[in-house]
C-alpha cells in the first residue's frame, strides 16, 4: 500500500474568508464609455488570461470593449515569441491593422505581451504604425500610457517587475463559455530551457499571493463558473511566503485550498515542469474528487543527451519514473505532453527516443513543435540550430502520427467505462446533443436530457471514440 501523505494546509480557514474579503479584488469601472478597444490575444492561456487583466484596467478608464475591430479606437494586440511563426502572424496582423488606420487615422494601435517585451521600442521603429509598446508587467501603467498616445506620442513600457502579480486586478472576462476560466496564480520563469524565450519575455518567477487566488475563485464559482485551470510556466514551483509570519504555501497546499471553494468546482492546472511536480500534489489530485485526473508535463525531448543541452534538468528515466509514479498514485490519470522535434544536433537515434518515451507514457493529447531558434535564447547562443528543416518537419510529422495513434487507442480504453462529465454547452455538430469534459480534460458528446444544461453535471457511459473526442449516452 502506498503511505498516505495528507496535504496540510497550514492556513486559518475561518481567518481566510475575513482575509478574502478585505482583498480588493475589484477595479474601479469608470462607467458609460466614449470610446472602445479591441483586443487580440496569441500565445498561451497565460497571454489570453493576460488580456482579461488589460481589459480590467481598461474599465477603469473610458475605454468599453468590443469584438468589431471596425468599431475600434484603440487596437491591442496580445502577443507570443515562442516560435518565429508566431511572432510572423502578429506581425501579419499589424499590416491589416494598418488598413484599417489608413481609412481611420484616428485609431491607434498597441503591441503588447511577449514580442513588445522582446523587441522593446524597435517594434515602434520596425512597424510605423505601432503607437504603444507595453510588456507583460507593464499593463497597470495603461491608464498613463494611453492619454499620450491620444495625444500623438509613442508609449513604451518594458520594465519586467519582480513583484508585479496584478494579484488585486479581477480580470474581465473576453468572450469565454461561462463553464470554464483560468486564473494565474505566478508569473515569470526561473528555469532556464535553453530553447525557450519565456524567461526573457516574462522575466522572473513570483507567486500571487493565495488569497486572491482564492478570492477569484470563489467570484467565478459565484458567476456560474465550474471548471478552473490554475495557470503558470511551471506551477509546481508555486511558493507563497507570507510576509508576516514567514509561513510557506506550496501548489498541493494552494491546489487543496482552490479544491476547497466547493466540491463542483472543478481544479486543474498548467503546466508542470517534470522536475518539479511532487508526491504531495499527486496525493492531492488522488484524494480530492475536483482536482482533475489530469497532468500537462512536457516531455520536450525523449533523449538524455538532447534533455540534458535542452537543459530540461531530467533525463529519459527520470521522466518515465516521474510517468509511472503518476499511474502508481492516480491509475486514472491522463498524462499530455509537449514535443519539440530537431533541437541543435538531434540525430536520427535520438529523435526515435521521444517516440519510445511517447509510447511508454501513453499520453492522451500533446502538442507537438519544430525547434524553432529565439534570438538572444542560451541555444542560439551556444549551439547550432543544424537539423534541416525538412529533417525537423518530417521527425514532426512521425511525432504527430504517433501521437494520433496514442491518442486513439487511449480514447478506446474509455469505451464502456462511465466518466462524470461537466457539460459545457451544445456540442458542435448538433444542437440535439451537448459537449462536455471529463475529469481527464477529454471531450465528450451525447444526446441531451431534459432538465440538464450548461454548468451541471453528468454520468456518461462512452459508446465509441476517435482520436480527438469520445461519444456516449447518459446513465
Ligand atoms: N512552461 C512550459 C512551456 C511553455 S512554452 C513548460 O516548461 O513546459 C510551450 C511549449 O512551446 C513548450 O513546452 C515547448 O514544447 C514549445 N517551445 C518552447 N520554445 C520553443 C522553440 N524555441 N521552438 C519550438 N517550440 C518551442
Ligand atoms: Fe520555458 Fe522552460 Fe520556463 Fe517552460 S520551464 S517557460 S520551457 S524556460
Ligand atoms: Fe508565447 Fe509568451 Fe506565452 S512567448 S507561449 S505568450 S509566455
Amino acid at each position: 500500500m502506498l503511505d498516505r501523505k495528507d496535504v496540510k494546509v497550514n492556513f486559518d480557514l475561518e481567518k481566510m474568508d475575513e482575509s478574502i474579503q478585505g482583498t480588493a479584488l475589484q477595479t474601479k469601472s469608470k462607467g458609460p464609455k466614449s470610446k472602445k478597444f479591441y483586443i487580440e490575444s496569441y500565445g498561451c492561456a497565460m497571454n489570453f488570461n493576460d488580456s482579461e487583466i488589460v481589459a480590467s484596467v481598461l474599465d477603469t478608464m473610458d475605454y468599453g470593449n468590443t469584438q468589431k475591430i471596425e468599431e475600434a479606437d484603440l487596437i491591442l494586440v496580445n502577443t507570443c515569441s515562442i516560435r518565429e511563426k508566431a511572432e510572423d502572424t502578429i506581425r501579419k496582423r499589424l499590416k491589416y491593422y494598418q488598413l484599417i488606420k489608413q481609412k481611420n487615422p484616428h485609431v491607434k494601435v498597441g503591441v503588447l505581451g511577449c514580442m513588445a517585451e522582446r523587441l522593446k521600442s524597435t517594434l515602434l521603429e520596425e512597424e510605423k504604425i505601432v503607437d504603444l509598446v507595453a510588456g507583460p508587467d507593464a499593463y497597470r501603467d495603461l491608464p498613463s500610457l494611453i492619454p499620450a498616445i491620444e495625444g500623438g506620442e509613442k508609449g513604451v513600457n518594458v520594465f519586467l517587475s519582480r513583484v508585479e502579480t496584478y494579484d488585486d486586478i479581477l480580470p474581465t472576462r473576453l468572450d469565454d463559455n461561462g463553464i470554464s476560466s483560468f486564473i494565474s496564480i505566478m508569473r515569470g520563469c526561473d528555469n532556464m530551457c535553453t530553447f525557450c524565450v519565456v524567461p526573457f519575455t516574462r522575466g522572473r518567477e513570483r507567486s500571487r499571493e493565495p488569497y486572491s487566488i482564492l478570492a477569484e475563485a470563489e467570484d467565478l464559482f459565484r458567476k456560474g463558473y465550474r471548471d478552473v485551470t490554475l495557470l503558470g510556466q511551471n506551477v509546481d514551483s508555486y511558493n507563497w511566503v507570507n510576509p508576516e509570519t514567514k509561513e510557506e504555501m506550496t501548489f498541493a497546499q494552494l491546489l487543496v485550498l482552490v479544491a476547497g471553494v466547493h466540491p463542483d468546482l472543478r481544479v486543474r492546472f498548467s503546466t508542470s515542469h517534470p522536475k518539479d511536480i511532487t508526491d504531495e500534489v499527486l496525493y492531492a489530485i488522488r484524494d480530492h474528487e475536483n482536482i482533475c485526473k489530469y497532468i500537462h508535463l512536457p516531455l520536450q525531448a525523449g533523449n538524455s543527451r538532447i534533455l540534458e543541452l535542452m537543459n530540461r534538468t531530467y533525463d529519459q528515466e527520470w521522466y518515465l519514473n516521474k510517468v509511472r509514479r503518476i499511474y502508481e498514485i492516480i491509475p486514472d490519470c491522463a498524462i499530455s505532453s509537449d514535443m519539440m522535434t530537431g533541437f541543435c544536433s538531434e540525430t536520427e537515434e535520438e529523435h526515435k527516443d521521444t517516440l519510445y518515451v511517447m509510447e511508454q507514457a501513453k499520453y492522451s493529447m500533446a502538442y507537438m513543435f519544430a525547434y524553432s531558434e529565439r534570438p538572444g535564447t542560451p541555444a542560439q547562443k551556444r549551439l547550432t540550430d543544424d537539423v534541416p528543416e525538412e529533417v525537423k518537419k518530417r521527425r514532426l510529422n512521425e511525432v504527430i502520427r504517433l501521437q494520433n495513434q496514442l491518442s486513439y487507442a487511449h480514447n478506446q480504453n474509455d469505451i464502456g467505462k462511465v466518466f462524470k462529465v461537466l457539460i459545457e454547452g451544445n456540442s458542435k455538430r448538433s444542437e440535439n446533443d451537448f459537449k462536455g469534459r471529463t475529469s481527464q480534460n477529454k471531450v465528450v458528446n451525447f444526446p441531451k436530457k431534459e432538465g440538464l444544461g450548461k454548468g451541471d453535471y453528468t454520468h456518461v457511459r462512452i459508446l465509441s471514440g476517435t482520436s480527438a473526442s469520445l461519444r456516449g449516452e447518459i446513465v
